[in-house]
């Protein structure tokens, strides 16, 4: 996220009008669109996430198209007073702006953005508050190599602001600018009234449009200014799958290289993915195709292997979790220990919590289930609802049977316990310290320390045995 530090030494309170009440069609998409997800989060969050970074004293939403789902995405814990007008039906970016009218104090400078341009910066917004001055209306712009489909800024012949002509209202001439408005103003709460109050729609779209003002402005003698920015993303909004995956591209991009400056040592910084928030310690290495999610922290010299997914953990120390490795603690979270391997091919879930040196190898489970320092499960094997002491050796193909077809029951693994291959433990159950289960064991009773349990039908050999014939053909 952005830093304050460019803040504007106007005291003037900033309230935001954020517009996300269009359908966006061309998404072909039952969610409304700014609903639609960047680095994990819905398009409008960050809008929002923006408006928190900008210290704004509210923020307006227009809502239209799907308004009760976006406005219940919106609930999230913000530091500034969230607000919602509903547009209905939806006439325009101008309509839009006049629903938000009632709820905007005068003594502001309004920031209008849209739902569906996730990734402008705040020190980008913080700048044209700072042109606006408190007093004029300032419009963020750009040149586009490409400018269809967006409002040209129209200037005097010495360069001062005159209109934006919308694409479909321009002519052959004014196609021909390639400096476009790119959907953000900052405008004071007072003008801004009094000019969306002029608004018509004698236009080709038979739309209330919101760049309208900028005529009105020029006409009562006032100094319209642009900031004109650079960078393309910033601006860039989604209006389909291509462009969402563009933009999503873009945001991996830009946290790959935060990471990278951190010291992240990443095999290449176009095939990662956070869909949440990863901090790393030093000495990190991240290999390809790797996706974050949630809450994840990595601890310092933490090794994450090709195509890992890891969501909701802690990662300790010197842990290295080797290739093709699914951890998702949801709610509950996961912890690895320092030092500990895990995988390749390992799945830890919800509650595993693993002290240091722990080893869990291929094609084991682990859920619910703490393991305590330097104890083993590396083959085939499900521990569920189970509470392993120090050094425990859990054997290939052996697993916790924690449920009962209604109810869930621990399994208590005592340390130093051995556990043979492809045993049952059926919970509750528990293994006393430094005892052995020999493989083949279905285990239904506690046992006790130091002893062997086996629980399997005894071996049997009867000699000389001839194998059944076949009968001879009559
Ligand atoms: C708008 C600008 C155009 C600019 C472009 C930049 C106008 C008239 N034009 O055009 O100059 O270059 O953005 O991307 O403002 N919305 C509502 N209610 C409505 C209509 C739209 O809430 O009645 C919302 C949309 O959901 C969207 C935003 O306003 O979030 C922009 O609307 P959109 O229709 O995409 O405007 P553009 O035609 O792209
Ligand atoms: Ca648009």
């Amino acid at each position: 996220m952005s830093s304050n530090n460019n803040a504007p030494d106007s005291t003037m309170p900033i309230d935001v009008v954020i517009m996300a009440a269009g359908k966006g069609t061309r998404m072909k998409s039952a969610l409304p669109k700014v609903l639609h997800r960047i680095g994990g989060r819905a398009l409008l969050q960050h809008v929002l996430d923006t408006a928190a970074s900008l210290q704004a004293r509210k923020a307006v939403v227009i809502t239209g198209h799907g308004a009760a789902e976006v406005e219940v995405t919106c609930q999230s814990a913000t530091d500034f007073a969230l607000e919602f007008a509903r547009q209905e039906p939806q006439l325009g970016t101008g309509h839009a702006v006049q629903q938000a009218l009632p709820h905007l104090a005068d003594d502001g400078v309004v920031v209008v953005l849209s739902g569906d341009v996730p990734l402008t910066q705040a020190d980008t917004l913080f700048h044209l508050i700072a042109a606006s001055g408190g007093n004029k209306l300032a419009l963020l712009t750009l040149e586009m190599p490409d400018p269809t489909g967006y409002g040209r800024i129209e200037r005097t012949a010495n360069g001062e602001v005159k209109a934006i002509v919308e694409h479909k209202d321009a002519t052959p001439a004014q196609r021909a600018i390639h400096e476009v408005y790119s959907g953000i103003m900052a405008v004071p709460a007072t003008a801004l009234k009094r000019w969306l109050a002029r608004l018509d729609n004698n236009n080709a779209q038979k739309e209330y449009y919101l760049t309208d003002i900028v005529r009105f402005a020029v006409t009562d003698g006032e100094h319209v200014v642009a900031y004109k920015i650079t960078d393309a993303v910033q601006v860039a909004g989604v209006n389909s799958p291509v462009q969402l995956a563009q933009l999503e591209r873009a945001f991996q991009l830009s946290v790959a290289h935060r990471l990278m400056e951190e010291g992240v040592r990443l095999a290449d910084p176009a095939r990662l993915d956070v869909r949440g928030d990863l901090s790393c310690a030093h000495d990190v290495n991240i290999d390809v195709n790797c996706v974050f999610m949630g809450q994840v922290n990595l601890g310092e010299g933490v090794s994450i292997g090709a195509n890992c997914v890891i969501a909701n953990a802690v990662i300790e120390a010197g842990a290295v979790i080797h290739p093709f490795t699914h951890i998702d603690g949801e709610k509950l979270g996961v912890t690895v220990g320092a030092g500990s391997l895990i995988g390749p091919f390992a799945r830890l879930r919800p509650g595993a919590r693993l002290a240091a040196e722990v080893h869990i190898g291929n094609f084991v489970e682990v859920k619910n289930t703490t393991m305590a320092k330097g104890s083993k499960a590396n083959h085939l094997a499900y521990l569920g609802d189970a509470t392993v002491g120090e050094r425990v050796n859990y054997g290939a193909g052996s697993i916790t049977a924690n449920y009962d077809g209604a109810n869930k029951h621990r399994t208590v693994i005592e340390a130093d316990v051995h556990v043979g291959s492809n045993c049952v433990l059926i919970a509750p159950v528990t293994l006393g310290a430094g005892g052995t289960v020999g493989g083949g064991s279905t285990i239904t009773k506690d046992t006790p320390p130091g002893a062997l349990s086996v629980a399997r039908g005894k071996q049997v050999s009867i000699a000389n045995w001839s194998r059944p014939q076949k009968a001879p053909k009559a």
